[in-house]
Protein backbone atom coordinates (compact mmCIF):
# COMPACT_ATOMS: atom_id res chain seq x y z
CA UNK A 1 0.00 0.00 0.00
CA UNK A 2 2.42 2.02 0.99
CA UNK A 3 4.60 1.75 -1.59
CA UNK A 4 1.63 2.26 -4.55
CA UNK A 5 1.08 5.36 -2.66
CA UNK A 6 5.10 6.68 -3.21
CA UNK A 7 4.38 5.44 -6.77
CA UNK A 8 1.67 7.42 -7.51
CA UNK A 9 3.37 10.47 -5.75
CA UNK A 10 6.44 9.74 -7.68
CA UNK A 11 3.96 9.66 -10.94
CA UNK A 12 2.10 12.85 -10.13
CA UNK A 13 5.28 14.51 -9.66
CA UNK A 14 6.58 13.50 -12.99
CA UNK A 15 3.87 14.69 -14.46
CA UNK A 16 4.26 18.18 -13.00
CA UNK A 17 7.82 18.53 -13.70
CA UNK A 18 6.67 17.40 -17.82
CA UNK A 19 4.72 20.59 -17.42
CA UNK A 20 7.36 22.36 -15.74
CA UNK A 21 9.96 21.53 -18.49
CA UNK A 22 7.62 22.36 -21.17
CA UNK A 23 7.00 25.60 -19.69
CA UNK A 24 11.06 26.68 -19.33
CA UNK A 25 11.26 24.97 -23.13
CA UNK A 26 8.52 27.72 -24.26
CA UNK A 27 10.90 30.61 -23.19
CA UNK A 28 13.45 29.00 -24.74
CA UNK A 29 15.96 27.53 -22.42
CA UNK A 30 16.54 23.86 -21.85
CA UNK A 31 15.65 22.75 -18.15
CA UNK A 32 17.57 19.70 -17.16
CA UNK A 33 16.04 18.12 -14.21
CA UNK A 34 18.74 16.90 -11.41
CA UNK A 35 17.44 14.36 -8.13
CA UNK A 36 19.27 13.55 -5.16
CA UNK A 37 18.89 12.50 -1.69
CA UNK A 38 20.18 14.75 0.37
CA UNK A 39 18.89 18.35 2.35
CA UNK A 40 19.09 21.41 1.14
CA UNK A 41 22.13 22.62 3.90
CA UNK A 42 24.30 19.34 2.87
CA UNK A 43 27.37 20.23 0.58
CA UNK A 44 26.05 17.57 -2.12
CA UNK A 45 23.22 19.87 -2.26
CA UNK A 46 25.35 23.05 -2.48
CA UNK A 47 27.67 21.97 -4.63
CA UNK A 48 25.11 20.73 -7.24
CA UNK A 49 23.62 24.39 -6.72
CA UNK A 50 27.26 25.61 -8.18
CA UNK A 51 26.81 23.29 -11.23
CA UNK A 52 23.28 24.53 -11.95
CA UNK A 53 24.94 27.95 -11.66
CA UNK A 54 28.15 27.05 -13.99
CA UNK A 55 25.67 25.50 -16.56
CA UNK A 56 23.20 28.35 -16.74
CA UNK A 57 26.19 30.74 -17.21
CA UNK A 58 27.94 29.03 -19.41
CA UNK A 59 25.61 28.37 -21.61
CA UNK A 60 24.45 31.96 -21.34
CA UNK A 61 20.95 31.24 -19.79
CA UNK A 62 20.24 28.08 -22.81
CA UNK A 63 20.34 25.46 -20.18
CA UNK A 64 18.73 25.27 -16.79
CA UNK A 65 19.17 23.09 -13.96
CA UNK A 66 15.71 22.29 -11.70
CA UNK A 67 17.17 20.48 -8.34
CA UNK A 68 14.69 17.92 -6.65
CA UNK A 69 16.79 17.39 -3.58
CA UNK A 70 15.46 15.38 -0.37
CA UNK A 71 14.49 11.79 -1.89
CA UNK A 72 11.33 14.14 -3.04
CA UNK A 73 11.71 11.79 -6.63
CA UNK A 74 12.29 8.68 -5.03
CA UNK A 75 15.28 6.35 -3.18
CA UNK A 76 18.97 6.52 -5.17
CA UNK A 77 17.80 3.47 -6.40
CA UNK A 78 14.26 4.56 -8.18
CA UNK A 79 16.09 7.58 -9.50
CA UNK A 80 19.12 5.65 -10.97
CA UNK A 81 16.11 3.89 -12.71
CA UNK A 82 14.75 7.07 -14.01
CA UNK A 83 17.79 8.42 -15.09
CA UNK A 84 17.99 5.56 -17.17
CA UNK A 85 14.33 6.12 -19.05
CA UNK A 86 14.86 9.57 -19.12
CA UNK A 87 12.37 10.92 -16.86
CA UNK A 88 14.70 12.80 -14.69
CA UNK A 89 17.91 14.50 -16.57
CA UNK A 90 20.35 14.17 -13.71
CA UNK A 91 21.16 12.72 -10.69
CA UNK A 92 23.90 12.17 -7.68
CA UNK A 93 23.64 9.23 -6.69
CA UNK A 94 25.96 7.11 -4.11
CA UNK A 95 28.97 4.62 -5.72
CA UNK A 96 26.97 1.80 -3.79
CA UNK A 97 23.56 2.33 -5.27
CA UNK A 98 25.08 2.25 -8.43
CA UNK A 99 26.60 -1.29 -7.94
CA UNK A 100 22.97 -2.85 -8.40
CA UNK A 101 23.31 -1.89 -11.85
CA UNK A 102 27.21 -2.28 -12.95
CA UNK A 103 29.23 -4.14 -11.03
CA UNK A 104 32.46 -2.16 -11.70
CA UNK A 105 31.17 0.18 -8.84
CA UNK A 106 30.91 -2.71 -5.91
CA UNK A 107 35.13 -2.41 -5.78
CA UNK A 108 33.96 1.29 -3.67
CA UNK A 109 32.39 0.12 -1.02
CA UNK A 110 35.28 -2.93 -0.91
CA UNK A 111 36.25 -2.24 2.85
CA UNK A 112 39.33 -0.68 3.21
CA UNK A 113 40.30 -0.44 -0.81
CA UNK A 114 41.78 2.94 -0.30
CA UNK A 115 44.13 3.29 2.39
CA UNK A 116 43.17 7.16 3.19
CA UNK A 117 41.25 10.20 1.25
CA UNK A 118 44.16 11.17 -0.85
CA UNK A 119 44.84 7.45 -2.29
CA UNK A 120 40.76 7.90 -2.86
CA UNK A 121 41.37 10.94 -4.42
CA UNK A 122 44.51 9.59 -6.70
CA UNK A 123 42.47 7.14 -7.73
CA UNK A 124 39.24 9.13 -8.63
CA UNK A 125 41.41 11.77 -10.78
CA UNK A 126 42.81 8.79 -12.67
CA UNK A 127 41.83 8.92 -16.55
CA UNK A 128 41.78 5.04 -16.82
CA UNK A 129 39.73 4.03 -13.79
CA UNK A 130 37.27 6.93 -14.97
CA UNK A 131 37.06 6.46 -18.31
CA UNK A 132 36.23 2.92 -17.68
CA UNK A 133 33.70 3.81 -14.93
CA UNK A 134 32.04 6.30 -16.23
CA UNK A 135 31.77 5.21 -20.34
CA UNK A 136 30.77 1.64 -19.66
CA UNK A 137 26.72 2.23 -18.32
CA UNK A 138 25.67 3.87 -21.65
CA UNK A 139 23.98 0.88 -23.11
CA UNK A 140 22.02 0.88 -19.68
CA UNK A 141 20.88 4.34 -20.14
CA UNK A 142 23.48 6.63 -18.16
CA UNK A 143 26.47 8.18 -17.99
CA UNK A 144 29.27 9.45 -15.09
CA UNK A 145 30.49 12.94 -15.33
CA UNK A 146 32.05 13.16 -12.14
CA UNK A 147 31.77 12.26 -8.28
CA UNK A 148 32.02 13.88 -4.97
CA UNK A 149 33.79 13.49 -1.87
CA UNK A 150 31.24 11.85 0.75
CA UNK A 151 33.80 11.28 3.54
CA UNK A 152 35.02 8.20 4.93
CA UNK A 153 32.20 5.93 6.28
CA UNK A 154 32.27 5.02 10.23
CA UNK A 155 30.48 2.77 12.23
CA UNK A 156 27.63 4.16 14.80
CA UNK A 157 25.65 2.55 17.37
CA UNK A 158 22.89 3.86 19.30
CA UNK A 159 23.85 2.97 22.74
CA UNK A 160 27.30 0.80 22.80
CA UNK A 161 30.95 1.39 21.94
CA UNK A 162 32.45 -1.25 19.96
CA UNK A 163 36.22 -1.38 19.58
CA UNK A 164 36.91 -4.34 18.43
CA UNK A 165 35.83 -7.45 16.34
CA UNK A 166 33.86 -9.01 19.19
CA UNK A 167 31.83 -6.08 20.43
CA UNK A 168 29.98 -6.41 16.08
CA UNK A 169 28.61 -9.93 17.28
CA UNK A 170 24.95 -9.42 16.81
CA UNK A 171 25.02 -6.10 15.87
CA UNK A 172 22.17 -5.61 13.50
CA UNK A 173 23.61 -2.85 11.44
CA UNK A 174 22.24 -0.71 8.50
CA UNK A 175 24.03 -1.04 5.21
CA UNK A 176 23.59 1.01 1.84
CA UNK A 177 21.80 -1.50 -0.24
CA UNK A 178 24.69 -3.04 -1.61
CA UNK A 179 26.01 -6.59 -1.71
CA UNK A 180 29.35 -5.75 -1.10
CA UNK A 181 28.58 -3.81 1.97
CA UNK A 182 26.06 -6.52 3.08
CA UNK A 183 29.31 -8.90 2.76
CA UNK A 184 31.61 -6.50 4.53
CA UNK A 185 29.68 -6.59 7.71
CA UNK A 186 29.25 -10.40 7.81
CA UNK A 187 32.67 -10.26 7.35
CA UNK A 188 33.08 -8.55 10.83
CA UNK A 189 30.83 -10.10 12.43
CA UNK A 190 27.76 -8.05 12.47
CA UNK A 191 24.07 -9.01 11.16
CA UNK A 192 23.96 -6.53 8.29
CA UNK A 193 20.40 -5.18 7.20
CA UNK A 194 19.77 -3.19 3.66
CA UNK A 195 17.97 -0.20 3.30
CA UNK A 196 17.31 3.70 1.96
CA UNK A 197 18.83 6.07 3.41
CA UNK A 198 15.49 7.92 4.27
CA UNK A 199 14.07 5.20 6.58
CA UNK A 200 17.36 4.99 8.83
CA UNK A 201 16.11 7.42 11.59
CA UNK A 202 13.35 5.50 12.39
CA UNK A 203 15.20 2.09 11.95
CA UNK A 204 17.80 3.32 14.74
CA UNK A 205 15.16 5.03 17.12
CA UNK A 206 13.08 1.75 17.27
CA UNK A 207 15.13 -0.33 17.59
CA UNK A 208 15.24 -2.31 14.07
CA UNK A 209 18.44 -1.64 14.02
CA UNK A 210 21.66 -0.99 16.35
CA UNK A 211 24.08 0.99 14.18
CA UNK A 212 24.46 2.13 11.07
CA UNK A 213 27.79 3.18 8.82
CA UNK A 214 28.23 6.87 7.72
CA UNK A 215 30.51 9.84 7.44
CA UNK A 216 29.67 12.54 9.64
CA UNK A 217 27.11 14.31 8.08
CA UNK A 218 25.06 11.68 8.71
CA UNK A 219 24.80 12.70 12.64
CA UNK A 220 23.93 16.40 11.96
CA UNK A 221 21.80 16.68 8.78
CA UNK A 222 19.63 13.95 8.74
CA UNK A 223 19.84 14.02 12.46
CA UNK A 224 20.67 10.30 13.32
CA UNK A 225 22.73 12.17 16.35
CA UNK A 226 19.86 12.41 17.70
CA UNK A 227 18.87 8.66 18.15
CA UNK A 228 22.73 7.28 18.17
CA UNK A 229 25.58 8.05 20.76
CA UNK A 230 28.61 6.55 19.66
CA UNK A 231 30.37 7.27 16.72
CA UNK A 232 33.58 5.20 15.81
CA UNK A 233 35.88 6.27 13.55
CA UNK A 234 36.39 2.67 11.78
CA UNK A 235 37.01 4.61 8.35
CA UNK A 236 35.63 1.20 6.64
CA UNK A 237 34.69 2.62 3.49
CA UNK A 238 35.48 5.52 1.40
CA UNK A 239 32.25 5.58 -1.07
CA UNK A 240 32.67 8.36 -3.66
CA UNK A 241 28.90 9.84 -4.62
CA UNK A 242 28.61 9.73 -8.52
CA UNK A 243 26.88 12.56 -10.34
CA UNK A 244 25.42 10.31 -13.36
CA UNK A 245 23.19 11.54 -16.73
CA UNK A 246 20.63 10.28 -18.95
CA UNK A 247 22.72 9.12 -21.90
CA UNK A 248 20.43 10.00 -25.14
CA UNK A 249 19.68 13.43 -23.55
CA UNK A 250 23.80 13.39 -23.20
CA UNK A 251 24.20 12.86 -26.92
CA UNK A 252 21.60 15.03 -28.20
CA UNK A 253 23.10 18.12 -26.83
CA UNK A 254 25.19 20.22 -29.18
CA UNK A 255 29.22 19.57 -28.77
CA UNK A 256 29.33 22.58 -27.14
CA UNK A 257 26.41 22.08 -24.42
CA UNK A 258 28.19 18.83 -23.80
CA UNK A 259 31.34 19.91 -23.28
CA UNK A 260 29.49 22.78 -20.48
CA UNK A 261 27.95 20.14 -18.72
CA UNK A 262 31.49 18.13 -18.53
CA UNK A 263 33.32 21.19 -17.40
CA UNK A 264 30.78 22.54 -14.63
CA UNK A 265 30.54 18.91 -13.09
CA UNK A 266 34.33 18.92 -12.96
CA UNK A 267 34.42 21.93 -11.55
CA UNK A 268 31.64 21.50 -8.86
CA UNK A 269 33.44 18.58 -8.10
CA UNK A 270 36.60 21.05 -7.23
CA UNK A 271 34.09 23.54 -5.44
CA UNK A 272 32.47 20.91 -3.67
CA UNK A 273 36.20 20.30 -1.73
CA UNK A 274 36.27 23.16 0.80
CA UNK A 275 32.77 22.85 1.13
CA UNK A 276 32.65 18.99 2.35
CA UNK A 277 36.16 19.68 4.87
CA UNK A 278 34.30 22.75 6.29
CA UNK A 279 30.51 21.33 7.02
CA UNK A 280 32.21 18.06 8.64
CA UNK A 281 34.50 19.97 10.70
CA UNK A 282 31.50 22.36 11.84
CA UNK A 283 28.95 19.30 12.02
CA UNK A 284 31.40 16.85 14.21
CA UNK A 285 31.45 20.00 17.01
CA UNK A 286 27.47 20.47 17.02
CA UNK A 287 27.66 16.35 17.01
CA UNK A 288 29.90 16.77 19.97
CA UNK A 289 28.67 19.59 21.67
CA UNK A 290 24.79 19.78 21.41
CA UNK A 291 23.54 16.37 20.72
CA UNK A 292 26.23 14.22 22.80
CA UNK A 293 27.60 12.19 20.51
CA UNK A 294 30.82 10.28 21.76
CA UNK A 295 33.59 10.01 19.01
CA UNK A 296 35.86 7.10 19.47
CA UNK A 297 39.29 6.12 18.01
CA UNK A 298 39.46 2.89 17.58
CA UNK A 299 42.42 0.51 16.56
CA UNK A 300 41.43 -0.41 12.47
CA UNK A 301 43.98 -3.46 12.08
CA UNK A 302 41.37 -6.12 12.99
CA UNK A 303 38.60 -5.13 10.87
CA UNK A 304 41.12 -4.49 8.14
CA UNK A 305 42.14 -8.14 8.90
CA UNK A 306 38.69 -9.54 8.78
CA UNK A 307 37.64 -8.29 5.64
CA UNK A 308 40.60 -9.87 3.99
CA UNK A 309 38.62 -12.81 2.69
CA UNK A 310 36.64 -10.24 0.62
CA UNK A 311 39.70 -8.83 -1.53
CA UNK A 312 40.49 -12.38 -2.50
CA UNK A 313 37.01 -12.73 -4.04
CA UNK A 314 36.57 -9.24 -5.74
CA UNK A 315 40.38 -9.58 -6.79
CA UNK A 316 39.90 -12.90 -8.47
CA UNK A 317 36.15 -12.23 -9.38
CA UNK A 318 35.59 -12.05 -13.62
CA UNK A 319 33.53 -9.14 -12.96
CA UNK A 320 35.38 -6.95 -10.86
CA UNK A 321 39.20 -8.06 -11.55
CA UNK A 322 40.01 -5.48 -13.84
CA UNK A 323 38.69 -3.11 -12.05
CA UNK A 324 40.23 -3.57 -8.63
CA UNK A 325 43.51 -4.10 -10.83
CA UNK A 326 42.87 -0.72 -12.27
CA UNK A 327 42.66 0.76 -9.15
CA UNK A 328 46.11 -0.88 -7.76
CA UNK A 329 47.59 0.64 -10.80
CA UNK A 330 46.02 4.41 -10.21
CA UNK A 331 47.14 4.01 -6.54
CA UNK A 332 50.81 3.26 -7.35
CA UNK A 333 51.05 6.25 -10.65
CA UNK A 334 53.19 9.48 -9.73
C1 LIG B 1 25.99 8.98 1.97
C2 LIG B 1 25.85 9.22 0.50
C3 LIG B 1 24.40 9.12 0.06
C4 LIG B 1 23.83 7.79 0.51
C5 LIG B 1 24.03 7.61 1.99
C6 LIG B 1 23.53 6.24 2.47
O1 LIG B 1 25.40 9.99 2.71
O2 LIG B 1 26.35 10.50 0.19
O3 LIG B 1 24.36 9.23 -1.33
O4 LIG B 1 22.47 7.69 0.20
O5 LIG B 1 25.38 7.73 2.30
O6 LIG B 1 24.12 5.72 3.38
O7 LIG B 1 22.55 5.73 1.93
Amino acid sequence: MKKSVITLFTLLLLFILAGCQAAAEKSGAMELKLAHNQTLDHPVHISLVEFGRLVEEKSNGDIKIRIYPNAQLGSEREVTELTQTGAVDLAKVSASALEAFESDYSIFSLPYVFEDYDMFEKVMNNENVTDKLYNQTEGMGFIGLTYYNAGERHLYTKNREVNDIPDMKGLKVRVQPSQTSVQMIEALGGIPTAMAYGEVYTAIQSGVIDAAENNETALVGNNHGEVAKYYMYTGHQIVPDMFIMNANRFNQLSEEHQEIIKEAAKESTVFHEDVWAKTVQEQTETAKNEMGVNFIDVDKSPFIEAVQPLHENYSNNENTAEIYQLIQEAKKDE
